[in-house]
């Protein structure tokens, strides 16, 4: 497809009509969310010292990311829709590299397969999907652990991944 192609359809994704009744209220920006430093460590929200060892320094403890390498989870589809299975796969498995204006970029998504487990991939993910505004259901360790083994590399019967 060309550029134009592309922005064409890119523009007409981003002027479709949202639908409260269905989505609730459109998600604003918390900034009140505590950071980690401030919740009292991993007891008062399970996860907040796991973002904050392992992924704040990428995404940012606001949870905005940094542009143009590094996606917000802040207000991100991915965080407020019911369905955590796109956030589980990239926190397991990671993501390849992208290339954004011709320049490859430096910091890829890291898998976390090996590093954490599927409680802390929960706990994680629901503080993720409650911090800043955020709204999405919580993530239990039965979600990850199914991932965990439809996406195993090291499997011999075929991957199945079913993006929602
Ligand atoms: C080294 C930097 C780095 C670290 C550390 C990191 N990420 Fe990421 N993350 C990225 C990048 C870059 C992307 C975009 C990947 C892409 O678009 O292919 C991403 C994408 C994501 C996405 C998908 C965003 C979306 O809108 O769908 C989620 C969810 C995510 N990261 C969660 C986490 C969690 C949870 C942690 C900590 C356990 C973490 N990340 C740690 C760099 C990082």
């Amino acid at each position: 497809m060309s550029d134009d192609d592309l922005k064409a359809i890119s523009h007409y994704l981003k002027s479709l009509p949202g639908d409260q009744s269905r989505d609730g209220t459109p998600w604003t920006y918390a900034s009140a969310t505590p950071v980690p430093a401030q919740t009292g460590g991993s007891t008062a929200r399970p996860g907040a010292a796991t973002y904050a060892a392992k992924c704040g320094f990428c995404h940012g403890t606001d949870g905005l990311g940094r542009s143009p390498w590094i996606p917000p989870l802040a207000g991100s589809a991915a965080s407020l829709i019911e369905h955590a299975d796109s956030q589980v796969n990239v926190t397991l498995n990671g993501s390849a590299r992208v290339v954004t204006a011709g320049v490859p970029d430096s910091y890829r998504m890291p898998s976390f397969r090996q590093q954490l487990s599927d409680r802390e991939i929960a706990d994680v993910l629901t503080y993720v999907r409650s911090a800043w505004g955020n709204n999405g259901r919580p993530v239990t360790p039965q979600d990850v652990d199914a991932l965990r083994k439809h996406t195993d590399p090291a499997s011999s019967s075929p991957i199945i991944l079913q993006m929602r």
